[in-house]
């Protein structure tokens, strides 16, 4: 690409960035999940096990995790979630390592903005990190995947699942800083079509010991009217000033390209999703860390097959998240004089419960925990996302 004709994009870029200025500055904070507040606006779900899709783990649940020293609160006030490291499972072919799967028990609705900064993302041969977004109903509510990626990836993945037509059109390739290798979102469960529309992040330290190294950083997802953006910024390079644990208005205008941008011309965010709750969780081997090929590509030296890792506890030392804060922001935040009123399962649209959700900060409250729809969508979209992995292979 010659120089003028880069410039060209790049400021035709950054006036569509512009644009987009007009109505999304003005972030109020929802929820602040951090310090000794961070586990009770998350649910522990112990009953997603499914060795076929989830590989050689147990999602445990909340009582178990906290006595196993699985999640905790460190002096420095981190959220610390991890996989069991201390288990020796050699000799017990059916064993399967302790770890956590969370999901909060707010959601986010149309017109909010993520920030999770974080210093340490699960690491190592076999270990499979994911931080995303999901609705009740999947695919019907969609998914958004903001971190993941396995074994000694160094580089983060970002993906929409959805359940209608939605395709990043070519047009986001002058829109963000990422690589797409995949631009169909639709997910037909039916016939295992899952491929995702996959963003590879170029800055490196973005995933794995270099992310670590570099001391971290934030990742950002928005999700309003103009479609679904995704930003990271290493610590080791400049984090916009706006984005701290203390100022509840950040300005995503003035953060440059995103890194993943999928435009509402390709896929209309009012309507592919339904309330996303966040998830956070680390599998172990299964079907995409686990994938042979996969698993050969990064991992292919240090054992023959991932599954041949898991008995020795001395894998999982760096399998931990290490999380300064999550805090979610509406332009449109929920109405916290009406207490809880988010149902999760086969909730309204977007556009319609702009006013559903709570304050749910300290409360651990379980009364507007999500209906049963929620559970059965679980399990699936971690299956879904691996057919769609496959598929990249
Ligand atoms: C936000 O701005 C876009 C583009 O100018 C416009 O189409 C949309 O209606 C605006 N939304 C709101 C809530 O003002
Ligand atoms: C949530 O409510 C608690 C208790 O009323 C309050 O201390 C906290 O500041 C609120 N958080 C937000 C983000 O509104
Ligand atoms: C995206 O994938 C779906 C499901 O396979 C398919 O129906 C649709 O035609 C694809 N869209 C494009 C633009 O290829
Ligand atoms: C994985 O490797 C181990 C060690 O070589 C071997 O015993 C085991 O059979 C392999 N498992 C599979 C599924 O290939
Ligand atoms: C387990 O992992 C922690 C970090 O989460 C590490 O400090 C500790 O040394 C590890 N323990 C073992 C036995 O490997
Ligand atoms: C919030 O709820 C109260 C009580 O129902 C109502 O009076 C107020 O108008 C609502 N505010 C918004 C912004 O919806
Ligand atoms: C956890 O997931 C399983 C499997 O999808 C489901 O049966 C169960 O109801 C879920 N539990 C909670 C608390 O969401």
């Amino acid at each position: 690409m010659s120089y003028g004709r880069a410039l060209g994009l790049s400021l035709l870029a950054a006036s569509l960035v512009a644009t987009n200025a007009q109505n999304n500055t003005k972030y109020a904070l929802v929820n602040d999940f951090s310090g000794s507040n961070f586990f009770s606006g998350f649910r522990y779900n112990a009953s997603a096990i499914d060795s076929n899709n989830f590989g050689n783990v147990h999602f445990i649940d909340q009582a178990d995790a906290v006595s196993g020293g699985l999640t905790s609160v460190d002096s420095n006030q981190h959220a610390i979630i991890k996989v069991d490291n201390t288990t020796n499972g050699a000799g017990d072919p059916a064993f399967g390592r302790n770890s956590v799967y969370l999901i909060s028990n707010d959601p986010l609705q149309m017109g909010s903005l993520l920030i999770a900064d974080i210093n340490h993302i699960p690491l190592g041969c076999s270990v499979w990190p994911g931080l995303f977004t999901q609705g009740a109903n999947w695919p019907t509510n969609g998914e958004i995947d903001i971190v993941e990626n396995v074994n000694q990836a160094t580089i983060n993945q970002y993906s929409l699942h959805v359940g209608q037509t939605c395709n990043q059109p070519a047009s986001a390739a002058t829109q963000q800083s990422g690589k797409t290798t995949g631009s169909n979102c639709t997910v037909v469960p039916a016939l295992d079509i899952n491929s995702g529309c996959i963003v590879q992040e170029t800055k490196q330290n973005s995933f794995g010991a270099g992310f670590a190294q570099a001391g971290g950083g934030v990742y950002a997802m928005q999700w309003n009217e103009q479609g679904v953006s995704i930003w990271f910024f290493s610590r080791g390079d400049q984090i916009p000033s706006d984005i701290s644990s203390t100022n509840n208005s950040p300005d995503p205008t003035g953060w440059g390209l995103p890194s993943a941008f999928y435009p509402a011309d390709g896929c209309d965010p009012s309507t592919v999703f339904g309330p996303q709750f966040i998830t956070i969780y680390i599998d172990i081997c299964g079907a995409f860390a686990g994938q042979d090929q996969v698993f050969a590509s990064t991992c292919g030296s240090v054992a023959p097959n991932c599954t041949a890792l898991v008995p020795d506890p001395a894998n999982y030392a760096n399998a931990f998240w290490d999380i300064n804060y999550i805090r979610t922001f509406s332009t449109n935040p929920p109405n916290t004089t009406t207490g809880s009123t988010s149902t999760g399962a086969g909730g309204s649209s977007p556009t319609s419960g702009s006013n559903s959700g709570s304050n749910n900060s300290g409360s651990g409250s379980s009364s507007d925990a999500p209906a049963s729809g929620l559970a059965s969508a679980l399990l699936i979209p971690v299956a879904a996302m691996l057919f769609g992995l496959l598929t990249l292979v």
